[in-house]
């Protein structure tokens, strides 16, 4: 079993992950060439690293999620991390015990990283503020996502040599995903051209701020897409009827045969998952030679891998102190 692999370049400075928007693109490049070393020392048979032992990594998910607990779970278990698992549904929350006592007993019991799902945009950040153990962001209310698109883009950069150049189109509710606005920050800090398509009443006003383009129908924007990400509705996050019906949004939104026929030979089918098969895209499209979404979540690993390794030590060369006594939250949403 390897310690720290000598080939994972030194020179990571932040303890936490919280998003894309704060990381400059050189930093965005060491996550992902940490990524794709954690990938080739993987297919050499070097399947159990030893950067995180006697680590415990806590995976805290206030949302449901199936690819990105495993994965991070995985993924710590990968760099010989012990794990802790805990999920709102059956805990002290429903005792009345705050989002963050909740985070401070679980660091109490000898947790240094966390891992933070929850449905509050900027809940992780808040941990921040009371905790001193690395917090990263898996995924908080509709702000980012920020492992799931550094391992979109990946997945690109594997198949495509590069991302600087290249038109990936965002298609679905930009409004409430944080999956699209984790891809805007990556995708054109790296010089991509990012177009998000959707119904108007999914498009954020004044998108065109963040550097990218707006179509409102995806035909007129499948013939310049070397990429195309179909997002999830986010129905739980939707407050009313953004569009008529899931049959009318899918005429114009799912990628189907038909669509991928117009569109450009090697063109890349992206999907973050959950899919939800006839909505986003049809099955044909989802299981197709244009299909990488299995490969994204092949990635996702080495990805987590990364970010759990980098943050880890960076929080272990500067130890962080919380400031003074945390004030009381009680606000029902962070429960
Ligand atoms: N893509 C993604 O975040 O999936 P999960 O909700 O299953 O983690």
């Amino acid at each position: 079993m390897n310690t720290v692999p000598p080939t994972i370049a030194p020179g990571w400075t932040r303890p936490h992950l919280l998003g894309l928007e704060e990381l400059s693109a050189a930093e965005i490049g060491h996550i992902l060439d940490t990524a794709l070393e954690f990938k080739r020392l993987h297919t050499i048979g070097e399947t159990k690293l030893a950067t995180l032992k006697g680590v415990t990594v806590g995976n805290l998910f206030f949302e449901p999620s199936t690819r990105t607990k495993t994965s991070f779970s995985l993924a710590a278990k990968r760099l010989s991390a012990d794990t802790v698992d805990f999920s709102s549904a059956g805990s002290s929350l429903s005792k009345g015990e705050t989002f963050i006592d909740t985070a401070r007993n679980i660091e109490a019991m000898g947790v240094p990283v966390m891992v933070v799902r929850h449905s509050t945009s900027g809940a992780p950040y808040l941990l921040t503020k009371h905790v001193n153990a690395s917090i990263i962001n898996a995924g908080d209310g509709t702000h980012e996502h920020p492992t799931q698109g550094l391992l979109d883009i990946l997945t690109i950069k594997e198949h495509r040599g590069t991302i600087a150049g290249l038109t990936v189109v965002l298609v679905g509710d930009i409004l409430h995903s944080r999956v699209a606005r984790s891809n805007i920050w990556g995708l054109t800090k790296l010089g991509a051209r990012v177009i998000v398509c959707g119904p108007a009443t999914l498009i954020p006003p004044y998108i065109e701020r963040l550097g990218v383009e707006v179509r409102y129908r995806l035909d007129d924007a499948l013939e310049e897409a070397d990429c195309i990400n179909l997002l999830r509705i986010q129905a739980e996050r939707q407050r009313s009827a953004f569009f008529p019906s899931i049959y009318e949004y899918a005429h114009f939104y799912a990628m189907n045969g038909s669509r991928v026929k117009r569109a450009k030979d090697d063109v890349l089918i992206l999907a973050p998952g959950p899919i939800n098969r006839g909505v986003e895209l049809t099955p044909d499209v989802a299981d197709g030679s244009r299909s990488v979404i299995l490969d994204q979540v092949t990635n996702g690993l080495f990805i987590r891998m990364a970010c759990l390794h980098l943050c880890y030590h960076a929080r272990n060369q500067a130890p962080m102190v919380r400031p003074g006594i945390s004030p009381i939250v009680t606000g029902a949403s962070l429960r």
